[in-house]
């Protein structure tokens, strides 16, 4: 049986949501699949599995700083194998498609400056506003940027952007 790796790092929980959506769509593809949050991995042999696959969200134009390490420090290894990764952010649930793709082109930037490992695929991910998870002012400043991109303004409630049928598409994609 084909085996998978899925490692991610989240802030509010958007990425771990995916991440495990997409061990559903590997086991349910009948791949041995192992999932670990990069904050508290132990020991993994990466040579031990058949397909790689990474996810983070960005805050700041930053991706995790536990995961970018991870990434960064098995280059060869994660290099020499089928991978992928994925990136989980706001910019990809802009309204406007001019915006949008002028900030995923921001983000994609900003991806290969932090991850001197080059993936075979990265896929960006629309991810969520969780208000409910924001500090006052953080809550003011995210409604701001959200107001630009014509997401929702609501401090009353979460938003989800996620397109879980793209997810699946991803999954079954590296397969
Ligand atoms: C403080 C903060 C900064 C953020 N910065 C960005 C950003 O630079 N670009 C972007 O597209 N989304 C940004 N976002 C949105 C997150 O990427 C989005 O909410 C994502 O779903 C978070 O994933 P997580 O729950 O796995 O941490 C930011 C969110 C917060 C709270």
């Amino acid at each position: 049986m084909k085996k998978a790796l899925i490692i991610y790092a989240t802030r509010e929980g958007q990425t771990e949501k995916v991440a495990h959506k997409i061990r559903d769509h590997f086991v349910e593809a009948k791949l041995e699949t192992s999932l670990h949050d990069a904050k508290t991995i132990g020991k993994v042999n990466l040579e031990d599995f058949d397909l790689l696959v990474f996810g983070g969200s960005m805050h700041i134009g930053g991706i995790e700083k536990e995961l970018v390490s991870f990434i960064n420090d098995h280059k060869e290894q994660i290099e020499s194998k089928p991978n992928a990764f994925f990136l989980v952010l706001l910019s990809a649930a802009t309204k406007d498609p001019v915006l949008r793709e002028e900030w995923l082109n921001d983000a994609r930037k900003r991806v290969d400056k932090q991850l001197i490992t080059k993936f075979n695929r990265i896929e960006m991910v629309a991810g969520a506003l969780k208000y409910s998870k924001y500090s006052w002012p953080m809550k003011w400043i995210m409604r701001m940027i959200a107001k630009r991109a014509g997401e929702g303004t609501d401090f009353g409630r979460d938003y989800e952007y996620t397109d879980w049928k793209k997810v699946k598409e991803f999954a079954y994609s590296l397969i």
